[in-house]
């Protein structure tokens, strides 16, 4: 099922966002132009990888970061190459933009 979520474009996006929708946590990444959108939850604790808001990347912006672990996982297919979940995925959701709403699918 596809979900509007609040308003966000491209160029309002920087970075990252955290998206709360019905009881789900998102992670929202803009990377060269793509749109990358995953379960914010960790495959080796099930909690949420971030302690700020809107705050998942590490310090160059390279990876999406665990902040209580500093375990590192790539932006483009969310594998962690650091940490205790190394070799383990964050789960990929669809996420596009239409206009100035992000389609995510629930
Ligand atoms: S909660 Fe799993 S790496 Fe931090």
């Amino acid at each position: 099922m596809s979900v509007k979520t609040e308003s966000l474009t491209q160029t309002t996006l920087a970075n990252t966002r955290g998206i709360s929708l019905d009881d789900k946590e998102y992670i929202v990444v803009a990377k060269n132009g793509e749109i990358f959108v995953y379960l914010n939850r960790c495959p080796h604790l099930n909690t949420t990888l971030n302690d700020q808001h809107d705050q998942f990347l590490d310090q160059h912006k390279n990876f999406i970061r665990c902040a209580r672990h500093n375990a590192l996982f790539t932006i483009d297919q969310g594998l962690c190459i650091k940490g205790p979940c190394n070799g383990q995925k964050l789960q990929r959701v669809s996420g596009e933009i239409v206009g100035d709403q992000l389609l995510i699918e629930s």
